[in-house]
């Protein structure tokens, strides 16, 4: 949630995580946080995940991000 990953797009990532949650039913074990700048904006966005950091996050690469490191993946 710092400023400058705010300008690029988390607002509509945030809302890309909150579908995921739901659409696999993750909502009552997965807590979803905002954060504060995590000083790597030139990477940005950031997140983290189970302490594990993602940068230069898109709408595209989110969902298979999260279906990795969360062990969901299909493939
Ligand atoms: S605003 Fe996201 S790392 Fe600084």
């Amino acid at each position: 949630m710092g400023s400058s990953c705010f300008s690029r797009g988390n607002k509509k990532l945030v809302r890309i995580i909150q579908d995921f949650l739901k659409e696999n039913n993750l909502q009552d074990e997965v807590t979803l946080k905002g954060a504060h700048c995590m000083s790597q904006c030139d990477k940005g966005p950031v997140m983290k995940v189970n302490d594990e950091a993602v940068y230069n996050i898109t709408g595209e690469t989110l969902l298979n991000t999260l279906e990795e490191i969360l062990g969901l993946s299909s493939g």
